[in-house]
């Protein structure tokens, strides 16, 4: 079962959000209701989130991210839909249980997480622990493994404007790890950091997240972020999510121009990999000819070199050294090339593009069905 599963869910700002919920089931778009004052902030948006997946929600400014994140966890109600967590619909929770799964089951980590001042690292660190009434001792035993864990070993005592920026987020994260909550909810958590620091915090989530196995719903409007945390991506335009799918299937099948357009720049020879578009071997394939044997998860840029030396396609395996697929010279040319048609700000195609024009649900139906979900940690 999912551990957390969205089911077409709105929420609408505004007078008389249950009749824009209706205008919007029967096609209208967030520009009319818009002219009555209105803002359709998400639309009809699906999606499930399996234990211990990285689920990306990406998307430009407005396009309604941190709207969906906070029906999640309960701090916004639906206009319609449901959020069920572990089988248990939020939506139906009175105001007192559902402010117990947040304490103790889900933790947020925001984009600028707001420490106490005058109190130490440490303290930041277990203040969700405080919250729930746990022990001192506890308390502090749980947050310094979580320090530690989020790399500030060695600062419990310090007090937060003693601290970088990036140090600062850390101890974000740390509060958040110290609750055992194992559903995290991350909305822009990075954003506000160096380039640098911002991709050692997201190597730190991944190794993290091999360990500890949460479920996470991470929010960014950088693409190359979604792309190397995801698990799984959906990507949000005006309110509705208009492709959900492995990096691959996005920068493989973006679902219409927008997304392909948003793909575009993307260094795909580092996201795909080999699993994702390998052949079959034909008839008369002889593995001993390959010029090299990779696995499903080799990323592509590392087939250049082996294709480059030999007539044969490269080789790829499982785990157990079977023989999965082959990837012809022709094949790795033509993949970076896609998608071809694509041009930057252009408007979806309507009749060829699955899920262009409609609401997010084709869309999505045709993002799960394509590919594997790559382990991405
Ligand atoms: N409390 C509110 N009242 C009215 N409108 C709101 C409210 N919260 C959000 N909105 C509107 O809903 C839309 C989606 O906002 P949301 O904050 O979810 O976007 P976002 O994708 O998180 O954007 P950003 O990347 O800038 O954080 C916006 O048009 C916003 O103005
Ligand atoms: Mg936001």
């Amino acid at each position: 079962m999912s551990r957390l599963q969205a089911e077409r869910l709105y929420k609408v700002f505004g007078r008389r959000p249950d009749d824009a919920v209706e205008k919007l089931r029967h096609g209208a778009d967030r520009e009319e209701l818009r002219a009555d004052g209105t803002t359709a902030a998400v639309i009809d948006a699906s999606f499930e989130v399996e234990p211990g997946q990285i689920f990306v929600v990406m998307g430009l400014s407005g396009s309604g991210k941190s709207t969906l994140l906070r029906m999640l966890n309960g701090l916004s109600e639906p206009t319609a839909g449901h959020v069920r967590f572990d089988g248990q619909d939020l939506t139906e929770l009175s105001a007192r249980e559902m402010r117990e799964v947040r304490s103790k089951k889900i933790s947020m980590v925001f984009q600028h997480f707001a420490l106490f001042p005058h109190r130490s690292v440490l303290e930041n660190a277990g203040y969700g622990l405080e919250v729930q009434g746990v022990p001192r001792a506890e308390r502090e035993k749980r947050a310094t493994e979580a320090l530690e864990l989020a790399g500030l070993k060695g600062w419990e005592k310090s007090w937060p404007d003693e601290l970088s920026g990036g140090m600062q987020q850390r101890v974000g994260l740390a509060r958040a790890l110290a609750t055992d909550a194992d559903l995290l909810l991350m909305d822009e958590s990075f954003s506000a950091l160096d380039p640098l620091i911002r991709r050692d915090m997201q190597d730190q989530l991944l190794v993290l997240q091999k360990r500890l196995k949460k479920t996470i719903v991470f929010i960014t409007h950088d693409l190359n972020e979604a792309m190397r945390l995801g698990d799984q991506i959906a990507v949000m335009r005006d309110g509705r999510i208009v492709q959900i799918g492995t990096s691959e299937d996005i920068l493989v099948t973006p679902a219409n121009e927008y997304v392909a357009s948003f793909t575009q720049d993307v260094d795909r020879s580092r996201v795909l990999t080999a699993g994702a578009i390998m052949a079959d071997p034909e008839d008369g394939f002889v593995r001993a000819d390959a010029p090299a044997t990779v696995t499903e998860d080799t990323p592509i840029i590392e087939l250049f070199t082996p294709c480059s030396t030999s007539e044969a396609p490269v080789a790829v395996t499982d785990g157990d050294g079977t023989l999965v697929g082959v990837v012809p010279r022709s094949r790795l040319l033509a993949v970076l090339g896609e998608p071809m048609e694509s041009e930057p700000g252009s408007e979806p195609r309507d009749a060829d593009a699955p899920g262009a024009d409609t609401a997010g649900e084709s869309a999505q139906d045709g993002g799960k069905s394509v590919g594997k979900v790559s382990s991405g940690a």
